[in-house]
């Protein structure tokens, strides 16, 4: 089976979570998508419950299947956030988020969330971050070069993400990304911590004690992943 068929599988598990009534968070990405489809589906069918977006992208889908949309204003907290993510910590459930470039939206929609699900195929588990995937961190445009060389004093390699005419890949937010490429990351919370501090640093993909679940598809099933398990 593809990969895209154990994201699908993965997300169509996790939109069972989801119950009436809800504020639910969207996430961003592929399998994310398999989620907001999933969720169309069960609203059409007669779930009630209303919806705060990642990204942009993620937005525009849940409108076109019909989701309800709110907003902060409206509600404070996020009961149930449902989203992918490039690298999973076995364990303690820590992530690298944000190579989808939404890493800041996915961060306060997660912040506010009293549970986050995260969805992925087996290929996103990890035993430490860093071990697969380059590390995302939003920067403000102004001054990035000074603040990207201020977290290669952090022991990185740090790049400015391009899209696919060699510009700048500009956030929803308005910001760059540097993409960093650190050795494997022993101590998340610390680094976290470190990239934090700096100034121009608008947020890492380090998403460090905020994942409460995973669900993850591979070759021999569906495994519901929890922190310590
Ligand atoms: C978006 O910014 C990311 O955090 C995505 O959630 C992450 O990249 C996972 O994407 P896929 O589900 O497409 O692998």
């Amino acid at each position: 089976m593809s990969a895209s068929e154990y994201k699908r599988q993965a997300a169509e598990f996790a939109a069972e979570m989801v119950e009436d009534g809800m504020v639910v968070g969207l996430g961003t990405g592929s399998t994310a998508a398999f989620v907001v489809e999933a969720l169309g589906r069960r609203h059409k069918e007669g779930l009630r419950f209303v919806a705060i977006p990642t990204s942009l992208a993620t937005e525009k889908q849940a409108l076109g299947v019909g989701i309800p949309l709110t907003t902060f204003g409206e509600h404070a907290r996020v009961n149930l956030t449902i989203d992918g993510a490039d690298e999973i910590q076995r364990g303690t459930l820590n992530l690298i988020k944000g190579l989808g470039g939404a890493l800041l939206r996915e961060k306060i929609v997660a912040a506010s969330s009293d549970r986050l699900v995260i969805v992925a195929d087996e290929t996103k588990l990890v035993d430490h971050l860093g071990m697969k995937t380059l590390l995302p961190v939003e920067v403000t445009s102004f001054g990035w070069e000074s603040t990207a060389r201020q977290i290669e004093r952090l022991g990185a390699q740090a790049s400015p993400r391009r899209n696919r005419e060699g510009a700048f890949f500009v956030s929803d937010g308005g910001n760059l990304i540097l993409d960093c490429r650190f050795p494997v990351i022993s101590d998340a919370g610390r680094l976290e911590q470190d990239i934090r501090s700096i100034v121009g640093v608008v947020e890492s993909g380090l998403f460090v004690g905020m994942g409460t679940d995973a669900i993850v598809a591979g070759g021999e099933g569906i495994a519901h992943l929890t922190v310590g398990a």
